[in-house]
């Protein structure tokens, strides 16, 4: 019999609040685990308070419990605390999984060097031509180690509110159109076409912190064009629409299955690892990307058909200064 539950008790237990006093302890506890009868309880905590963590229909729960007695020390029942930590557990296995991705990906390219360096020392360090190639990929494994340090940085900085952010306004449409400039080259190795949909000339006025929004764009822009076939295009927009801008930067790349989507902001997520790690990827560019899109108000969306090509959108907030119609200066 149960004399006292509160109202998260009787939630967890799923039950009827004005008929808990009547209930049976042993019939509801079987709906979360069928373990925690009244009898096999106190056993258990014959001499101390006990606990343990259990799963029930994909919700964790931890349980507390210790037998209640009476003044004259007669045990009277039993007293038990149940903690939904579902939320918990997932943060924590979130960050385990964090530390194991971190940690693979600073071995890979740790592993390449030292195998190199390795091999230069056996000997092969007399044939020039061989320790030059070996140096020139030990080098741009190190290069990419300090990118991945170098992302994590700034993730961690962006999540600790550490990150200093210089706000302000100034025109979206030119800081779009040099990004675009700074890929040209790396496309036309590509024979990609970029096609500049906007109006050069206009101009659009977002608070934002410049260089943040240029990584963004520059990023958004660099997996268009890793992830396009040579001869492929991309076609990148700005419009303005209900006091936002919208960035659109469209390709007729290789696209991403449909069930995976929505995954690609989680930090280390790619579609094909071992493509992106021979583009250089760390697969934290999205995920850096939203945080900054985030921290400017703002949204980015990804829509993409396998083999057919994909599409993003960065959305800022018009400065507030245009949207109550006050012509700005700069
Ligand atoms: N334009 C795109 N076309 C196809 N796949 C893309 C595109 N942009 C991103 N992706 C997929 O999303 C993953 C995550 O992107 P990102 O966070 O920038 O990491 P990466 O360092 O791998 O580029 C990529 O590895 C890729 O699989
Ligand atoms: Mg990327």
């Amino acid at each position: 019999k149960i004399i006292h539950a509160n109202h998260a008790a009787i939630k967890i237990l799923a039950v009827n609040e004005q008929s808990i006093e009547e209930e049976n302890y042993d019939d509801l506890i079987q709906g979360l685990n069928p373990e925690l009868t009244v009898e096999n309880l106190m056993k258990r905590c014959e001499f101390e308070p006990e606990s343990e963590v259990f799963e029930s229909a994909g919700r964790y729960y931890d349980i507390r419990y210790d037998r209640f007695k009476d003044e004259n020390g007669k045990d009277v029942g039993l007293i038990m605390i149940i903690q939904d930590i579902t939320q918990r557990m997932k943060l924590e296995s979130m960050q385990m999984d964090f530390v194991a991705n971190v940690s693979h990906e600073l071995k890979t390219p740790l592993t390449t060097i030292k195998s190199y360096t390795e091999t230069l020392l056996d000997g092969a360090v007399s044939d020039p031509e061989t320790a030059r190639s070996f140096l020139g990929i030990i080098d741009s494994e190190a290069d990419r180690m300090n990118r991945l340090v170098k992302d994590l940085l700034q993730l961690s900085r962006m999540e600790n509110n550490q990150e200093k952010w210089n706000m302000k306004e100034s025109d979206l449409v030119k800081l779009l159109t040099s990004a675009v400039t700074k890929v040209a080259l790396t496309a036309e190795a590509k024979k990609q076409k970029l096609n500049c949909l906007f109006e050069a000339d206009a101009r659009v006025a977002v608070v934002m912190d410049k260089d943040r929004i240029e990584q963004v764009i520059l990023n958004v822009l660099a997996n268009a064009i890793n992830y396009t076939q040579e001869g492929g295009r991309i076609d990148i927009d700005l419009v303005v629409q209900d006091r936002e801008a919208h960035i659109i930067i469209d390709d007729n790349g290789i696209g991403i299955p449909e069930d995976e989507q929505s995954r690609v902001f989680e930090r280390f997520f790619r579609v094909d690892k071992a493509r992106s790690r021979s583009m250089g990827g760390t697969g934290l560019g999205l995920a850096i990307s939203k945080q900054i899109i985030e921290e400017h108000n703002g949204r980015i969306e990804l829509t993409s058909r396998e083999n057919k090509g994909t599409k993003v959108k960065i959305i800022l907030p018009l400065s507030p200064a245009v949207t109550r119609g006050i012509p700005n200066i700069e």
